[in-house]
Protein backbone atom coordinates (compact mmCIF):
# COMPACT_ATOMS: atom_id res chain seq x y z
CA UNK A 1 0.00 0.00 0.00
CA UNK A 2 1.02 3.58 -0.61
CA UNK A 3 3.48 4.43 2.49
CA UNK A 4 1.74 7.83 4.30
CA UNK A 5 4.96 9.31 4.86
CA UNK A 6 5.02 8.99 0.96
CA UNK A 7 2.22 10.65 -0.05
CA UNK A 8 0.94 14.13 1.12
CA UNK A 9 -2.45 14.11 3.61
CA UNK A 10 -4.15 15.54 0.45
CA UNK A 11 -2.62 12.88 -1.76
CA UNK A 12 -1.33 15.68 -3.98
CA UNK A 13 2.38 17.21 -4.40
CA UNK A 14 1.90 20.72 -2.75
CA UNK A 15 3.30 23.55 -4.57
CA UNK A 16 6.98 23.75 -3.56
CA UNK A 17 10.12 25.54 -4.36
CA UNK A 18 12.29 23.52 -6.80
CA UNK A 19 14.48 21.17 -5.58
CA UNK A 20 18.29 22.25 -6.06
CA UNK A 21 20.00 21.87 -9.28
CA UNK A 22 21.55 19.01 -8.59
CA UNK A 23 22.97 18.47 -12.28
CA UNK A 24 24.98 21.71 -11.92
CA UNK A 25 26.09 20.34 -8.24
CA UNK A 26 27.40 17.56 -9.67
CA UNK A 27 29.44 19.30 -12.86
CA UNK A 28 30.78 21.32 -10.74
CA UNK A 29 32.15 18.79 -7.52
CA UNK A 30 33.36 16.63 -10.83
CA UNK A 31 35.45 19.50 -12.24
CA UNK A 32 36.48 20.67 -8.58
CA UNK A 33 37.70 17.34 -8.06
CA UNK A 34 38.97 15.76 -11.02
CA UNK A 35 35.53 13.00 -10.60
CA UNK A 36 35.18 10.67 -13.05
CA UNK A 37 31.06 12.06 -13.08
CA UNK A 38 27.89 9.48 -13.39
CA UNK A 39 25.41 11.94 -12.60
CA UNK A 40 24.26 13.17 -15.86
CA UNK A 41 21.97 10.45 -17.86
CA UNK A 42 23.62 11.34 -20.82
CA UNK A 43 26.13 9.36 -23.14
CA UNK A 44 29.71 10.65 -22.90
CA UNK A 45 29.54 9.01 -26.86
CA UNK A 46 28.43 9.99 -29.86
CA UNK A 47 25.85 7.83 -31.54
CA UNK A 48 26.56 5.85 -34.52
CA UNK A 49 28.48 8.25 -37.23
CA UNK A 50 25.10 7.29 -39.95
CA UNK A 51 23.10 9.66 -37.93
CA UNK A 52 25.95 12.75 -38.22
CA UNK A 53 26.86 11.74 -42.16
CA UNK A 54 22.90 11.96 -42.56
CA UNK A 55 21.91 15.41 -40.78
CA UNK A 56 25.43 17.17 -42.18
CA UNK A 57 23.83 16.22 -45.70
CA UNK A 58 20.99 17.21 -45.25
CA UNK A 59 22.34 20.77 -43.72
CA UNK A 60 24.70 21.15 -47.02
CA UNK A 61 21.48 20.26 -49.32
CA UNK A 62 19.75 23.66 -47.70
CA UNK A 63 17.46 22.19 -45.28
CA UNK A 64 17.86 24.66 -42.83
CA UNK A 65 14.97 26.42 -42.31
CA UNK A 66 11.17 25.19 -40.82
CA UNK A 67 9.86 22.16 -41.57
CA UNK A 68 6.01 20.75 -41.60
CA UNK A 69 5.12 21.40 -38.22
CA UNK A 70 4.50 18.31 -37.24
CA UNK A 71 7.08 16.94 -38.84
CA UNK A 72 9.71 16.17 -41.76
CA UNK A 73 7.46 13.27 -43.75
CA UNK A 74 10.79 11.00 -43.87
CA UNK A 75 11.04 11.11 -40.24
CA UNK A 76 7.35 10.28 -40.34
CA UNK A 77 7.35 7.98 -42.36
CA UNK A 78 10.10 5.72 -40.71
CA UNK A 79 8.52 6.56 -37.37
CA UNK A 80 5.53 4.77 -38.27
CA UNK A 81 6.90 1.86 -40.30
CA UNK A 82 9.92 1.15 -37.70
CA UNK A 83 9.42 2.43 -34.36
CA UNK A 84 5.84 2.25 -33.05
CA UNK A 85 5.10 0.40 -30.28
CA UNK A 86 5.13 -3.70 -31.01
CA UNK A 87 1.30 -4.70 -31.90
CA UNK A 88 0.24 -1.30 -32.64
CA UNK A 89 -0.10 1.12 -35.90
CA UNK A 90 -0.27 4.92 -36.11
CA UNK A 91 -1.04 6.75 -39.56
CA UNK A 92 2.08 9.07 -39.89
CA UNK A 93 -0.51 11.32 -42.07
CA UNK A 94 -2.45 11.92 -38.42
CA UNK A 95 -1.34 10.34 -35.28
CA UNK A 96 2.76 10.65 -35.13
CA UNK A 97 4.22 14.19 -33.96
CA UNK A 98 7.78 15.01 -33.85
CA UNK A 99 8.55 16.90 -31.29
CA UNK A 100 11.39 18.79 -29.64
CA UNK A 101 13.14 15.81 -28.00
CA UNK A 102 10.55 13.68 -26.06
CA UNK A 103 10.00 15.95 -23.05
CA UNK A 104 8.29 18.47 -25.89
CA UNK A 105 6.24 15.36 -26.64
CA UNK A 106 5.47 14.89 -22.91
CA UNK A 107 4.53 18.65 -22.47
CA UNK A 108 1.85 18.76 -25.14
CA UNK A 109 0.70 15.57 -24.22
CA UNK A 110 -0.18 16.60 -20.56
CA UNK A 111 -1.68 20.33 -21.94
CA UNK A 112 -3.82 18.18 -24.24
CA UNK A 113 -5.34 16.20 -21.95
CA UNK A 114 -5.72 18.25 -18.59
CA UNK A 115 -8.11 20.73 -17.28
CA UNK A 116 -7.48 22.65 -14.36
CA UNK A 117 -7.09 20.53 -11.00
CA UNK A 118 -7.07 17.07 -12.71
CA UNK A 119 -5.12 14.94 -11.11
CA UNK A 120 -2.05 12.78 -12.66
CA UNK A 121 -0.73 9.84 -11.06
CA UNK A 122 3.22 9.60 -11.02
CA UNK A 123 5.05 6.55 -9.75
CA UNK A 124 7.76 7.74 -7.04
CA UNK A 125 10.98 8.04 -7.71
CA UNK A 126 10.19 10.03 -10.59
CA UNK A 127 11.96 11.50 -13.61
CA UNK A 128 12.36 15.34 -11.65
CA UNK A 129 10.69 16.73 -15.06
CA UNK A 130 7.34 15.39 -14.00
CA UNK A 131 5.95 17.48 -11.69
CA UNK A 132 6.46 20.65 -13.25
CA UNK A 133 5.30 19.50 -16.73
CA UNK A 134 2.11 18.44 -14.82
CA UNK A 135 1.51 21.68 -12.96
CA UNK A 136 2.01 23.86 -16.21
CA UNK A 137 -0.55 21.66 -17.83
CA UNK A 138 -3.21 23.13 -14.91
CA UNK A 139 -2.66 19.04 -13.42
CA UNK A 140 -2.19 18.25 -9.83
CA UNK A 141 0.37 15.72 -9.82
CA UNK A 142 -0.06 12.37 -7.28
CA UNK A 143 2.76 10.37 -6.13
CA UNK A 144 2.64 6.59 -5.55
CA UNK A 145 5.94 4.84 -4.64
CA UNK A 146 7.42 2.12 -6.57
CA UNK A 147 8.45 -0.51 -3.83
CA UNK A 148 11.92 -1.83 -3.78
CA UNK A 149 11.39 -5.71 -3.53
CA UNK A 150 13.99 -8.19 -3.35
CA UNK A 151 16.43 -7.31 -5.56
CA UNK A 152 14.47 -4.31 -7.56
CA UNK A 153 11.65 -2.13 -7.96
CA UNK A 154 7.91 -3.37 -8.14
CA UNK A 155 4.43 -1.33 -8.67
CA UNK A 156 2.46 -1.55 -5.90
CA UNK A 157 -1.04 -1.96 -8.45
CA UNK A 158 -3.13 -1.47 -4.70
CA UNK A 159 -1.61 1.65 -3.70
CA UNK A 160 -2.23 2.98 -7.60
CA UNK A 161 -5.72 2.19 -7.44
CA UNK A 162 -6.06 3.65 -4.12
CA UNK A 163 -4.91 6.89 -5.36
CA UNK A 164 -7.09 7.31 -7.94
CA UNK A 165 -9.99 10.09 -7.13
CA UNK A 166 -13.06 11.47 -8.90
CA UNK A 167 -10.39 13.95 -10.10
CA UNK A 168 -7.70 11.69 -11.50
CA UNK A 169 -7.59 12.18 -15.01
CA UNK A 170 -4.24 11.00 -16.58
CA UNK A 171 -1.76 7.85 -15.35
CA UNK A 172 1.90 8.96 -16.41
CA UNK A 173 3.66 5.93 -16.79
CA UNK A 174 7.52 5.55 -17.40
CA UNK A 175 8.98 1.85 -18.65
CA UNK A 176 11.87 1.32 -18.23
CA UNK A 177 12.23 3.52 -15.47
CA UNK A 178 14.30 6.76 -14.31
CA UNK A 179 15.56 6.49 -11.91
CA UNK A 180 15.39 2.89 -10.24
CA UNK A 181 15.31 0.83 -13.83
CA UNK A 182 12.12 -0.56 -13.42
CA UNK A 183 10.58 -2.41 -16.13
CA UNK A 184 6.65 -2.83 -16.13
CA UNK A 185 6.06 -6.61 -16.35
CA UNK A 186 3.42 -8.12 -18.69
CA UNK A 187 0.95 -8.79 -15.42
CA UNK A 188 2.15 -5.19 -14.12
CA UNK A 189 1.35 -3.27 -17.21
CA UNK A 190 -1.82 -5.29 -17.09
CA UNK A 191 -3.53 -4.96 -13.76
CA UNK A 192 -2.88 -0.65 -15.12
CA UNK A 193 -4.50 -1.21 -18.04
CA UNK A 194 -7.83 -2.62 -16.12
CA UNK A 195 -7.46 0.76 -14.11
CA UNK A 196 -7.27 2.79 -16.53
CA UNK A 197 -10.54 1.32 -18.54
CA UNK A 198 -12.46 1.06 -15.07
CA UNK A 199 -11.90 4.77 -14.34
CA UNK A 200 -11.71 6.13 -17.96
CA UNK A 201 -8.64 7.54 -17.59
CA UNK A 202 -5.94 8.65 -20.18
CA UNK A 203 -2.50 7.49 -20.19
CA UNK A 204 0.72 9.69 -21.20
CA UNK A 205 3.33 6.90 -21.46
CA UNK A 206 7.49 7.73 -21.15
CA UNK A 207 9.04 5.52 -23.32
CA UNK A 208 12.48 6.75 -23.89
CA UNK A 209 14.47 3.69 -22.80
CA UNK A 210 12.59 1.38 -24.87
CA UNK A 211 15.48 0.29 -26.76
CA UNK A 212 17.55 -0.36 -23.20
CA UNK A 213 15.90 -3.52 -21.52
CA UNK A 214 18.97 -5.41 -20.02
CA UNK A 215 17.18 -8.41 -18.90
CA UNK A 216 17.69 -11.88 -20.00
CA UNK A 217 14.60 -13.61 -19.07
CA UNK A 218 11.69 -14.21 -21.57
CA UNK A 219 9.64 -11.48 -19.93
CA UNK A 220 12.26 -8.84 -19.67
CA UNK A 221 11.40 -7.10 -22.83
CA UNK A 222 9.72 -3.63 -23.39
CA UNK A 223 6.13 -3.58 -23.48
CA UNK A 224 3.57 -0.56 -23.87
CA UNK A 225 0.65 -0.23 -22.73
CA UNK A 226 -0.52 1.52 -25.82
CA UNK A 227 -0.66 -2.55 -27.17
CA UNK A 228 -3.29 -3.80 -24.78
CA UNK A 229 -7.15 -4.04 -25.85
CA UNK A 230 -8.75 -0.68 -25.82
CA UNK A 231 -5.72 1.31 -24.46
CA UNK A 232 -4.46 2.85 -27.95
CA UNK A 233 -7.34 5.12 -27.73
CA UNK A 234 -6.67 6.55 -24.29
CA UNK A 235 -2.83 6.84 -24.63
CA UNK A 236 0.15 9.12 -25.94
CA UNK A 237 3.62 7.23 -25.95
CA UNK A 238 6.31 9.89 -26.00
CA UNK A 239 9.78 8.62 -26.79
CA UNK A 240 12.59 10.04 -29.19
CA UNK A 241 15.91 9.76 -30.25
CA UNK A 242 18.19 11.05 -27.31
CA UNK A 243 18.89 7.52 -25.15
CA UNK A 244 18.15 5.10 -27.79
CA UNK A 245 20.50 6.81 -30.97
CA UNK A 246 22.81 8.64 -27.99
CA UNK A 247 21.83 12.36 -29.41
CA UNK A 248 20.39 14.05 -26.33
CA UNK A 249 21.41 17.45 -27.64
CA UNK A 250 19.82 17.07 -31.00
CA UNK A 251 16.43 17.47 -29.68
CA UNK A 252 14.11 14.99 -31.62
CA UNK A 253 11.26 13.22 -30.01
CA UNK A 254 7.92 11.83 -30.88
CA UNK A 255 4.51 10.88 -29.98
CA UNK A 256 2.47 8.70 -30.73
CA UNK A 257 -1.46 8.90 -30.00
CA UNK A 258 -4.81 8.90 -31.78
CA UNK A 259 -6.00 11.05 -34.13
CA UNK A 260 -8.80 12.85 -31.58
CA UNK A 261 -5.54 13.58 -29.66
CA UNK A 262 -3.52 14.19 -31.97
CA UNK A 263 -4.97 16.57 -33.36
CA UNK A 264 -4.94 18.81 -30.16
CA UNK A 265 -1.52 17.61 -29.46
CA UNK A 266 0.04 19.10 -32.56
CA UNK A 267 -1.41 22.25 -32.18
CA UNK A 268 -0.35 22.76 -29.37
CA UNK A 269 3.41 21.58 -30.47
CA UNK A 270 2.92 24.29 -33.08
CA UNK A 271 2.64 26.98 -30.59
CA UNK A 272 5.34 26.10 -28.03
CA UNK A 273 8.30 24.88 -30.61
CA UNK A 274 6.32 24.88 -33.84
CA UNK A 275 9.22 22.17 -35.30
CA UNK A 276 12.20 20.01 -33.94
CA UNK A 277 15.74 20.66 -35.79
CA UNK A 278 15.27 19.86 -39.53
CA UNK A 279 18.15 18.59 -40.48
CA UNK A 280 18.87 16.61 -37.62
CA UNK A 281 15.31 15.03 -37.81
CA UNK A 282 16.98 13.44 -41.30
CA UNK A 283 19.71 12.46 -39.52
CA UNK A 284 17.52 10.65 -36.84
CA UNK A 285 15.19 8.98 -39.87
CA UNK A 286 18.42 7.72 -41.35
CA UNK A 287 19.80 6.50 -37.89
CA UNK A 288 16.34 4.45 -36.85
CA UNK A 289 16.76 2.86 -40.43
CA UNK A 290 20.05 1.64 -40.40
CA UNK A 291 19.53 0.46 -36.51
CA UNK A 292 16.58 -1.38 -37.77
CA UNK A 293 18.25 -3.06 -41.14
CA UNK A 294 21.02 -3.71 -39.02
CA UNK A 295 20.07 -4.99 -35.84
CA UNK A 296 22.00 -2.40 -34.28
CA UNK A 297 19.93 -1.68 -31.12
CA UNK A 298 20.66 -5.43 -29.91
CA UNK A 299 24.35 -4.80 -30.29
CA UNK A 300 23.92 -1.71 -28.08
CA UNK A 301 22.14 -3.43 -25.35
CA UNK A 302 25.11 -6.04 -25.28
CA UNK A 303 27.16 -3.01 -24.72
CA UNK A 304 25.26 -1.33 -21.70
CA UNK A 305 25.18 -4.62 -20.27
CA UNK A 306 28.54 -4.69 -20.16
CA UNK A 307 28.94 -1.05 -18.75
CA UNK A 308 26.17 -2.22 -16.36
CA UNK A 309 28.21 -5.60 -14.76
CA UNK A 310 31.84 -2.87 -14.35
CA UNK A 311 29.67 -0.14 -12.43
CA UNK A 312 27.65 -2.68 -10.30
CA UNK A 313 30.62 -4.48 -9.80
CA UNK A 314 32.22 -1.26 -8.29
CA UNK A 315 29.66 -0.07 -6.52
CA UNK A 316 29.02 -3.44 -4.97
CA UNK A 317 32.68 -3.71 -4.07
CA UNK A 318 32.46 -0.07 -2.03
CA UNK A 319 29.76 -1.40 0.03
CA UNK A 320 26.82 0.90 -1.76
CA UNK A 321 23.77 -1.75 -2.18
CA UNK A 322 22.71 -1.20 -5.67
CA UNK A 323 20.07 -2.18 -7.36
CA UNK A 324 20.34 -4.29 -10.58
CA UNK A 325 18.32 -2.12 -13.05
CA UNK A 326 16.21 -4.16 -15.74
CA UNK A 327 16.06 -1.34 -18.34
CA UNK A 328 17.71 2.44 -18.75
CA UNK A 329 21.10 3.35 -17.92
CA UNK A 330 21.10 4.13 -14.19
CA UNK A 331 21.55 2.11 -11.13
CA UNK A 332 20.13 3.48 -7.44
CA UNK A 333 22.45 2.82 -4.25
CA UNK A 334 22.71 3.86 -1.56
CA UNK A 335 24.95 5.65 0.56
CA UNK A 336 26.06 2.72 2.48
CA UNK A 337 26.98 2.71 6.32
CA UNK A 338 30.19 5.21 6.32
CA UNK A 339 28.55 7.94 4.02
CA UNK A 340 26.62 10.29 5.38
CA UNK A 341 22.57 9.74 4.67
CA UNK A 342 22.41 13.30 2.97
CA UNK A 343 23.07 12.73 -0.68
CA UNK A 344 24.27 16.10 -1.55
CA UNK A 345 26.97 15.63 1.35
CA UNK A 346 27.69 11.84 0.64
CA UNK A 347 28.00 12.86 -3.63
CA UNK A 348 30.66 15.96 -1.92
CA UNK A 349 32.39 13.35 -0.18
CA UNK A 350 32.43 11.05 -2.76
CA UNK A 351 33.97 13.32 -5.24
CA UNK A 352 36.60 14.85 -3.04
CA UNK A 353 37.68 11.74 -1.49
CA UNK A 354 37.66 8.74 -4.21
CA UNK A 355 36.70 10.42 -7.28
CA UNK A 356 33.20 9.66 -8.31
CA UNK A 357 30.25 11.62 -8.42
CA UNK A 358 26.58 10.29 -8.71
CA UNK A 359 23.52 12.41 -8.47
CA UNK A 360 21.33 13.01 -5.44
CA UNK A 361 17.60 12.70 -6.03
CA UNK A 362 15.34 15.38 -3.96
CA UNK A 363 14.01 16.48 -6.91
CA UNK A 364 13.21 12.64 -8.21
CA UNK A 365 10.43 12.33 -4.62
CA UNK A 366 7.83 14.40 -3.22
CA UNK A 367 9.73 15.26 -0.31
CA UNK A 368 13.31 15.81 -0.73
CA UNK A 369 13.89 14.04 2.40
CA UNK A 370 12.70 10.73 1.09
CA UNK A 371 16.10 11.10 -1.29
CA UNK A 372 18.08 10.40 2.03
CA UNK A 373 20.67 7.99 1.78
CA UNK A 374 20.26 7.46 -2.41
CA UNK A 375 22.30 8.23 -4.85
CA UNK A 376 21.80 7.28 -8.89
CA UNK A 377 24.88 6.76 -11.30
CA UNK A 378 24.46 6.49 -14.84
CA UNK A 379 26.46 3.91 -16.86
CA UNK A 380 25.89 5.71 -20.30
CA UNK A 381 29.64 6.02 -20.31
CA UNK A 382 32.59 4.67 -22.32
CA UNK A 383 33.44 1.07 -20.73
CA UNK A 384 36.80 2.41 -19.36
CA UNK A 385 35.36 5.09 -17.65
CA UNK A 386 33.54 3.06 -15.82
CA UNK A 387 36.09 0.58 -14.83
CA UNK A 388 37.96 3.51 -13.94
CA UNK A 389 34.99 4.55 -11.51
CA UNK A 390 35.03 0.97 -10.14
CA UNK A 391 38.71 1.12 -9.44
CA UNK A 392 38.04 4.38 -7.44
CA UNK A 393 34.99 3.36 -5.65
CA UNK A 394 36.81 0.02 -4.68
CA UNK A 395 38.60 1.94 -2.07
CA UNK A 396 35.99 3.05 -0.39
CA UNK A 397 35.65 -0.32 0.48
CA UNK A 398 38.61 -0.98 3.32
CA UNK A 399 37.10 2.09 4.74
CA UNK A 400 33.71 0.96 5.11
CA UNK A 401 34.49 -1.86 6.76
CA UNK A 402 36.84 -0.30 9.32
CA UNK A 403 33.77 2.04 9.48
CA UNK A 404 35.83 5.27 8.97
CA UNK A 405 35.62 7.98 6.46
CA UNK A 406 38.18 11.22 5.78
CA UNK A 407 36.07 13.86 7.53
C1 LIG B 1 12.40 9.21 -18.23
C2 LIG B 1 12.88 10.32 -19.10
N1 LIG B 1 12.01 10.93 -19.92
C3 LIG B 1 12.40 11.93 -20.72
C4 LIG B 1 13.72 12.38 -20.74
C5 LIG B 1 14.10 13.51 -21.64
O1 LIG B 1 14.08 13.12 -22.99
P1 LIG B 1 14.49 14.17 -24.11
O2 LIG B 1 15.93 14.49 -23.94
O3 LIG B 1 14.21 13.46 -25.41
O4 LIG B 1 13.63 15.37 -23.92
C6 LIG B 1 14.65 11.77 -19.89
C7 LIG B 1 16.04 12.25 -19.85
O5 LIG B 1 16.82 11.91 -18.99
C8 LIG B 1 14.22 10.71 -19.06
O6 LIG B 1 15.07 10.08 -18.24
Amino acid sequence: MASSDLLPVSGALAPRAPAPDVYTHTDALAERHGAVNLGRGAPDFDGPAVLRRAATAAMRAGVNQYVASAGHPELLETLGALAVPEGTRYDPRTEITVTAGATEALATALETLLRPGDEVLVLEPFYDSYPALVRRAGGVPVAVPLVRRGSGYVLDADAVSAAVTGRTRVLLLNTPHNPTGWVASAGELESLAALVLRHGLYVVCDEVYEQLVHGTGQDDRHRSIASLPGLRERTVVCSGAAKSLSVCGWRVGWAFAPKELSGPLRDAHRMLSYCAPAPLQLGVAAGLAWAHRTGWFGLQRQEYRARRAALLAGLEAAGLCPVTPSGGFMIMASTGPDLPADPLRANELLARDFGVTGLPLPGFHVRPESASGLLRFAFCKELGVLQEAARRLSALAPATEKGTLPA
